[in-house]
């Protein structure tokens, strides 16, 4: 909606540090993480944490979950002045969730995806997107993209496989672009010309980014980082981290350490003993030894 090259939702993941550092190297927008539809009707409060800030907030989308329209209608109500728009999750493949009938269950049932786009729509002023799969258990999309336009959505993106395929296979991006709403494509982006051989296959108007990004916001950029520019970004977002979730932050970062020590030598060692830090400064010190080595 707003640019071609985004920061997919990623649950546990795109909080506000790794949005901020994202942005700060290329990304035009981003999501929150997936956040329950009936949790934002009960008000909880534990869903504070997931909202953009003021200064992110024109580029982050809030991205809602659940089965039941009015539900999902009310929350995205509720919550649409905190983003700058509305994303139904309609592809997460995850059990918990589609017991309950949310994300790509949805796609197994496309009345009920309509009515649900149909009913956001009515109810909030901001623009409305959906993030789907191909389908559930086999390639639909066609029927998918149709069912999405027709309920008037104003944004599709599209992960290349179906539910049932999880992560396995190669992520399809030779989806024809019809064209009659933006159009972004998602899955197994790794790389700057990634981005660029998936929108050339499917004519997309841009690109979702989700692992290929973490450990790795240089994939926004296309620049490849010196070893020290590598080192000063692990400490940047270490200290983001630290910013929001404070004494957390070093058991947070673990999910980015292989990511940023991806073919460095000695990485796998260094791993273990990262994985096992609880202190923020002990962290931090441990990366500026590592990185030591590396400039003698
Ligand atoms: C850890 C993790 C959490 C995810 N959480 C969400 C989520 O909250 N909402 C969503 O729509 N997709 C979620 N996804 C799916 C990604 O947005 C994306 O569609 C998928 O990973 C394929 O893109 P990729 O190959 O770039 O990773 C998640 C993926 C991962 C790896």
């Amino acid at each position: 909606m707003i640019g071609k090259v985004g920061l997919a939702p990623m649950a546990g993941v795109t909080n506000w540090s790794f949005r901020t550092l994202s942005f700060e190297f290329g990304a035009e927008f981003a999501y929150t993480e997936m956040i329950s539809a009936e949790s934002i009707i009960r008000k909880l409060s534990v869903n504070e944490k997931y909202f953009p800030r003021k200064e992110e907030k024109e580029k982050v989308a809030i991205q809602i979950f659940g089965s039941d329209p009015f539900v999902m209608a009310q929350s995205a109500y509720l919550v649409e002045k905190r983003g700058a728009w509305i994303d139904i999750n309609a592809g997460c493949p995850v059990k918990k969730v589609i017991k309950k009938g949310a994300g790509s269950a949805l796609l197994k049932d496309l009345k009920k995806l309509k009515k649900v786009i149909e009913e956001v729509k009515k109810n909030v002023k901001t623009k409305v997107s959906v993030k789907v799969r191909l389908g559930f258990e086999k390639d639909e999309f066609e029927k998918i993209y149709d069912t999405v336009v027709e309920a008037g959505a104003d944004m599709i993106a599209v992960h290349g496989r179906t539910a049932k395929q999880m992560y396995t296979g190669k992520a399809k991006w030779n989806i024809k672009n019809k064209g009659y709403i933006p159009f972004y494509i998602n899955g197994d982006i790794f790389s700057f010309d990634d981005i660029k051989a998936a929108m050339e296959i499917s004519g997309a108007n841009g690109v979702l980014i989700a692992r290929g990004a973490i450990g790795n916001p240089w994939i926004f950029s296309g620049k490849k980082p010196k070893i020290c520019e590598k080192k000063d970004t692990i400490l940047h977002h270490i200290d983001l981290l630290y910013f929001e979730v404070r004494n957390k932050a070093p058991c947070e970062f673990r999910k980015f350490v292989s990511g940023y020590t991806k073919n460095l030598p000695m990485a796998r060692q260094f791993r273990a003993k990262v994985m096992k830090i609880e202190d923020v400064e002990e962290l931090k010190l441990a990366f500026k030894e590592f990185f030591l080595s590396f400039s003698t």
